[in-house]
């Protein structure tokens, strides 16, 4: 039934640092079609129904150049994301849903400028700074298969991967989040 993509919203699984999709750089967004809107809806539905501030595709499995986030003024779309013209630093405490409950001290640039594709394929180009600044680097890390610990220093990453290590050691490699669970992770910070 081309056309209505809406009623089939669904959230999807989260993979969990180990999944190797996660360690891969993603392909460029080429087909601006309704295949890449009905994908962009269900990692929004699932970036809210876990209480994230951004979601990155190969975050659900999909090894594409895409994000989304919202930082409170609503659900935004960055296809092929490339960063430029950095400036400042900014130590700031991140999560990620692909590591839910973990949270690391990284130094970042904290101005960027973010030029990409918008949904339907227009050029666009933001700067960004603070919260959305660092949003625009930890999801361009995920499209090209960086892990955000991997930005910590040396102590901040043994004590991540200790964590890491004590709560998914099991092998689990995906979770399904689930709006009625409360939250599970800090909003705030998870990326
Ligand atoms: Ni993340």
């Amino acid at each position: 039934m081309p056309g209505n993509y809406d009623s089939v919203m669904a959230v999807l699984p989260i993979r969990i640092f180990g999944d190797p999709v996660l360690r891969e750089r993603g392909r460029p967004v080429t087909d601006f079609g309704p295949d890449l809107a009905a994908l962009v809806d269900d990692m929004v539905e699932t970036m809210y129904a876990a209480s994230g501030a951004g979601l990155a595709a190969p975050q659900v499995g999909v090894l594409q150049r895409l994000f989304v986030y919202d930082v409170g003024e609503g659900p935004e779309v960055v296809c092929n994301p490339e960063l430029s013209d950095f400036a400042g630093t900014w130590t700031y405490e991140e999560g990620c849903l692909s590591l839910p409950g973990v949270y690391v001290e990284i130094e970042r640039p904290r101005e960027v400028t973010c030029r990409f594709q918008d949904v339907d394929g227009n050029s666009r180009e933001v700067r960004a700074e603070d919260l959305l600044g660092r949003v625009f680097q930890h999801e361009t890390d995920h499209c090209d298969g960086v892990w955000f610990i991997d930005r910590a220093d040396k102590e901040h990453r043994r004590e991540a991967l200790r964590e890491f290590r004590q709560r998914f050691g099991d092998g689990t490699t995906q979770w399904l989040p689930d709006p009625s669970d409360g939250k599970r992770v800090r909003a705030d910070v998870t990326l």
